[in-house]
């Protein structure tokens, strides 16, 4: 078998085309444009490269962005207090605190301090928790964008073995309620995960987010799987490439994400959908 790519860059290209004319039919009522705040704190250079990109796709769509960036050296405190100043402005519809902070500052602290209608990352504990009682919300990025490509494949996800690769908040725990959501059997596994390759082996469905270039063999992938490569690792030569070994994997895969091209740019496209949800279900 050799797999179908599921092209993320598409699909994320047509949802911002969607938004874009949502955002005209907006002006065109009357209403208000929606606005996003993205907060950098330190100079982190993967972490300036992706707000870049939000803050571009932002504009691109026609919402207003409104950028903060501050010193590694803020304090936490100084922090809250952005956030509340953006909690209370009418012209912002969500907040955007980019991660990692440094190490002086709690992201939990941070996270909980975005008011929940504002919470377009979806990492707020009431917006993690509606998805975990099935009545999702503001749903976080980069699942919501890998439930959109897995949706496209035109699949039926009630009953499939899922196994998610990873356990971070951003990624692979809200992964494993969405796939819930979706009917699978889920199994999380992390770092104290036994025998990882048969929880592999085992997957009709496979999420992998670890950050580690072809951490997952390809002769691991069950034949006729769907994969999902959240990965994006830059090796020494310069190249791009995923969590999976993705040549041997598309090999024996029904559908594979590329890298780059595949979830990549989804969690944009999820960000800026989030943020005409809150616009329209909390703000309007
Ligand atoms: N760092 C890595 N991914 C993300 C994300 O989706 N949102 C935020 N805020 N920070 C991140």
């Amino acid at each position: 078998m050799t797999a179908q790519n599921i092209d993320g860059k598409a699909i994320a290209q047509s949802i911002r085309s969607t938004l874009k004319e949502k955002v005209l039919e907006r002006k065109t009522a009357g209403k208000r444009i929606p606005g996003l705040a993205v907060i950098l704190v330190g100079a982190d250079a993967a972490s300036q490269v992706y707000v870049g990109s939000k803050r571009r796709a932002c504009e691109e769509v026609g919402f207003e962005s409104y950028s903060y960036d501050l010193e590694t050296s803020t304090t936490e405190a100084e922090l809250l207090a952005l956030i509340d100043q953006c909690n209370e402005d009418p012209k912002i519809d969500g907040i955007l605190v980019q991660l990692p902070l440094p190490a002086h500052i709690e992201d939990s602290k941070v996270i909980e301090r975005i008011r929940p209608d504002k919470d377009v990352d979806g990492f707020h504990p009431y917006n993690v928790g509606r998805l975990a009682q099935r009545i999702p919300v503001l749903r976080s990025c980069t699942p919501k964008g890998i439930i959109t490509l897995i949706k496209s494949t035109g699949v039926d996800t009630y009953g499939l073995d899922a196994t998610i690769v990873g356990a971070s908040n951003i990624v692979g725990r809200p992964m494993t309620l969405e796939l819930l959501l979706a009917g699978c059997t889920t199994t999380t596994c992390h770092r104290f995960t036994k025998n990882l390759e048969q929880k592999v082996r085992q997957a009709d469905l496979l999420v992998v987010a670890v950050g580690k270039p072809g951490f997952i063999p390809g002769e691991w992938i069950k034949p006729g799987a769907i994969v999902i490569d959240v990965g994006i690792n830059r090796l020494e030569d310069g190249r791009l490439v995923g969590d999976v070994e993705f040549d041997i994997a598309a090999e024996k895969a029904a559908f594979i994400t590329p890298v780059p091209g595949g979830v990549g740019p989804m969690t944009i496209a999820s960000l800026l959908e989030n943020t005409l949800y809150a616009a329209e279900q909390y703000h309007d």
